[in-house]
């Protein structure tokens, strides 16, 4: 069968654009196997998106790895521990005292837009109506290009890298999936701030309040959130309220420290949830990152999980196409689960020792008191966090 113009071929198709599709596509060229990125939004959206920061070594060496470590190594932050505030004591985690490799700050959006730039395969931004079928068999994605003009893409396999709202996962058929979820009565409020980092570490404060967080892109901008109801509405937030509410969580004992302020550049409300699905394969389409999972923002994993993923997928395909050995494949689900649930398992356990429950119920903030106390004051309770923390080797 001769192919008309609007159809084309390809070897995988990806549905997606964030650091999951991306760091795939970059993955199977550098192996020699041929893909297609579709993106529903523009390129300027993609790039100016404003997420997480904090990448793993296995997620620095991956991409220095593809050649994409330049600007990286140039202008990201390494830091070799965090601090725990409770009480209004800071208390310090040496990460790679304790698990052997340290941790990087750049923005996600900053690895985003050094995966486009270095692209020079096909990634069609503004795609919409994006629909996929023979999942089982032959698989094709026909979707509608940005000049308006329906398209189909015919695959051996579609990798679902479309996030948690994306088209892939719900192009399952119903009854496949096994869905695990877990909904969190809180949100981060997250700010950007033109500010200095008011420590070299990120600080995970507990308070009374509620927990704040304080990390940071550069020497010169402010990465900042605030545990806020799921419901929160912005507009009941002005700048000053925003300051002053950081400020008081914050808090510590230390006369000689305080929170440099500055003006916002960015401000959203995000949910916290736990989700995954299982398995994360159906037929020829493979689920990737946040298509299959999300993770509350407290163990700061998003973004490393979604590459652990395609690194699974991108070294299982290698070996099909090369042999037509499935074994790696038929293994997706399971290889990347493992990981999953062990994330997943870390940052609900994070999450509930910093978020303060909406009633400020007293034995559950005794409990986390002293899970506070405990994995600041036993070796082995830190190395349990610093090792989760850093990020165990990729597979
Ligand atoms: N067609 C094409 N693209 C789509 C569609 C669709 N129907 N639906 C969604 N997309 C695109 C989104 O616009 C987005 O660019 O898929 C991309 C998914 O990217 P992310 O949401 O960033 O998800 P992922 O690549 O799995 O990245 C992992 O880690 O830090 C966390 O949640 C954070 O984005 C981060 C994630
Ligand atoms: C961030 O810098 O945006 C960040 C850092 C740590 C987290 C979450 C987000 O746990």
């Amino acid at each position: 069968m001769g192919l008309t113009d609007l159809e084309t071929r390809t070897q995988v198709g990806i549905i997606g654009a964030g650091p999951a599709g991306l760091v795939l596509a970059h993955l199977l060229r550098a192996r020699g196997i041929d893909c297609v990125v579709l993106e529903r939004q523009t390129r300027s959206h993609v790039e100016a998106r404003i997420r997480a920061g904090v990448l793993e070594h296995g997620t620095v060496d991956l991409l220095t790895s593809l050649g994409l470590g330049d600007r990286l190594h140039r202008e990201r932050m390494v830091h070799h521990g965090i601090e725990l505030l409770f009480e209004r004591e800071a208390h310090r985690i040496p990460l790679t005292e304790l698990a052997g490799r340290e941790i990087t700050i750049y923005g996600q959006h900053e690895v985003v837009k050094d995966l486009i730039a270095a692209w020079d395969g096909p990634l069609h931004f503004s795609v919409s109506s994006v629909a996929l079928s023979a999942l089982t068999s032959t698989p094709t994605v026909s979707y509608v290009d940005a000049d308006g003009v329906a398209q189909t893409l015919h695959c051996d396999v579609i990798a679902g890298c479309d996030g948690f709202h994306g088209v892939s996962r719900a192009a399952i058929p119903p009854g496949v999936l096994t869905v695990h979820q877990r909904d969190y009565p809180h949100a981060w409020l997250g700010i950007l701030a033109e500010a200095p980092p008011s420590s070299e570490e990120l600080i995970y404060a507990h308070s009374s309040r509620g927990f704040a967080l304080h990390s940071m892109r550069s020497p010169t901008v402010t990465r900042l959130y605030l545990q806020v109801r799921p419901d929160e509405d912005l507009a009941e937030w002005p700048d000053e309220r925003i300051w002053s509410e950081l400020r008081a969580r914050l808090d510590r004992s230390d006369p000689a420290w305080s929170l440099a302020d500055g003006p916002i550049l960015e401000r959203s409300v995000a949910a916290m949830r736990s989700f995954v699905v299982s398995p994360m394969q159906y037929g020829r389409l493979f689920l990737a990152g946040d298509a299959a999972h999300i993770v509350p923002p407290t163990g700061a994993k998003g973004l490393n999980l979604a590459v652990a993923d395609v690194k699974v997928l991108a070294d299982a395909l290698t070996a099909w196409y090369a042999s037509g050995d499935a074994t790696g494949l038929d293994a997706y689900s399971e290889a990347c689960l493992r990981r999953v649930w062990r994330v997943q398992h870390f940052s609900w356990w994070m999450t509930s020792m910093l978020h303060p429950t909406s009633d400020n119920d007293p034995f559950d903030r005794a409990l986390q008191l002293s899970q506070l106390r405990y994995v600041t004051s036993s070796r082995a309770a830190a190395t349990s966090l610093a090792e989760n923390y850093v990020g165990f080797p990729f597979p």
